[in-house]
């Protein structure tokens, strides 16, 4: 949206509350509470830069490139914008699959999956993306690992 339009959506939506109850503190970014892991990593344009980089750091990767040699690499970018940005409180829906039926047979071990997050870190790192998002990225992440790693 045009950023004019949204300035005059603003205006009316205050009037309205002016008219209501008054505009003061209550339409002002006070009340608004934390902004999210998506805002703050820089929305979708931000997570497609950090997706790209990672798939290609992945691509470097010896330790797991090969996993990857069969599979439709834009595709699994778009799941995977989309997987971060729903997850961290965007607007996106996530519409591949469960991560256990996803990688149900790989056999992927700890190490592979060690590699993958640290792939990612390099790219969350080449962005500038700061230590306290990177840990939250990363904590949303942790917990699937249980559906994804087969051998330890
Ligand atoms: C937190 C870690 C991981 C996440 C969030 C993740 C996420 C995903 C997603 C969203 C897809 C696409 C699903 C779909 O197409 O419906 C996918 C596919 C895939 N993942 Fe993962 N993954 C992770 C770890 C790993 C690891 C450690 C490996 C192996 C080293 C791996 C190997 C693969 C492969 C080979 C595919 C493509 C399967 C195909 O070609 O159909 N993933 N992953």
């Amino acid at each position: 949206m045009k950023w004019y339009v949204q300035v005059l959506r603003m205006g009316v939506f205050c009037g309205l509350l002016i008219l209501a109850a008054g505009c003061g503190t209550a339409g002002s970014m006070r009340d608004q509470g934390p902004a999210s892991l998506y805002d703050r990593l820089g929305g979708k344009p931000a997570i497609t830069a950090v997706v790209d980089e990672f798939v290609g750091n992945v691509a470097k990767d010896g330790r797991i490139n090969e996993r990857f040699a069969t599979t439709d690499i834009p595709k699994l970018k778009g799941h995977l914008v989309d997987q971060v940005c729903s997850a961290t409180g965007g607007p996106c829906t996530y519409t591949g699959r469960d991560m256990k039926s996803t990688h149900v047979g790989m056999r992927i071990n700890n190490a592979e999956f060690t590699a993958l997050v640290e792939d990612l870190v390099a790219a969350l790192n080449t962005f500038k993306v700061p230590a306290k998002e990177q840990q939250e990225l990363l904590g949303l992440l942790g917990p699937m690992k249980s559906d994804i790693v087969e051998i330890p």
